[in-house]
């Protein structure tokens, strides 16, 4: 039977977001994070390797709760759940894409950036949805804004989040996790520091759980 998304996101607060130029690098990466105590990534596809990575971090590491990010057409979203991806997040969305994602039962976080396509979203009755990019948007006095018409919503932010803010975030009731590349930075993945990588998830851990 096909996961809810409660039961993918019911632990998970902090999702790092990755994009490799690399294939060889994906499974360091995962283990790096699993090593600093996060379980759970998101690969972006906006590379040539994301779909082929979460194959591959799937199959060595099956634990891993693992996301295909930047899915922006219904070809992607069809290859990333073949590869085995355990969710699909967008940076926005199309009736398309929401229909997929209804239809085939996908667990998936549809991206929104105004009231308008919070409520698109809502007609395919998905109301977890990702906040991109939330910073820019206003960030937390966004998120405060949106709860009065949609007080039922929930948002995962992505987009400007970091160590320094991420706890803000997460302490508003309609966030329920917060996303980002800073876990995973290329600088670290190109000179693979993978200590430093784990240090970092090391950090995340740690912050959420004080
Ligand atoms: C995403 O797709 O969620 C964002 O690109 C992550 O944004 P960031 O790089 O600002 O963390």
């Amino acid at each position: 039977m096909a996961k809810k998304i409660d039961d993918i996101f019911n632990n998970i607060s902090v999702i790092p977001v990755l994009s490799l130029n690399n294939l060889s690098d994906s499974i360091n990466v995962a283990r790096a994070l699993i090593n600093g105590g996060i379980n759970v990534m998101e690969v972006t596809l906006r590379t040539d390797y994301g779909v082929q990575a979460i194959k591959e971090i799937k199959s060595s590491i099956p634990e891993i709760v693992i996301g295909a990010g930047t899915v922006t057409t219904p070809y992607q979203f069809e290859s990333a759940v073949e590869a085995g991806a355990d969710f699909i997040v967008s940076p926005g969305h199309t009736k398309e894409l929401l229909k997929l994602a209804y239809e085939s039962n996908t667990v998936t976080l549809p991206g929104v950036s105004t009231p308008s396509e919070v409520m698109v979203a809502m007609e395919f009755g998905f109301n977890q949805l990702k906040l991109f990019p939330a910073e820019a948007l206003g960030g937390i006095n966004f998120l405060k804004a949106i709860k009065g018409p949609f007080p039922e919503l929930k948002f995962c932010a992505t987009g400007g989040i970091t160590i320094n803010n991420a706890y803000k975030y997460l302490s508003l009731s309609n966030v329920f996790c917060v996303g980002g590349s800073w876990l995973t930075p290329n600088r670290l993945i190109e000179s693979k520091s993978w200590k430093d990588i784990e240090l970092l998830a090391l950090e995340a851990s740690n912050l959420l759980e004080e």
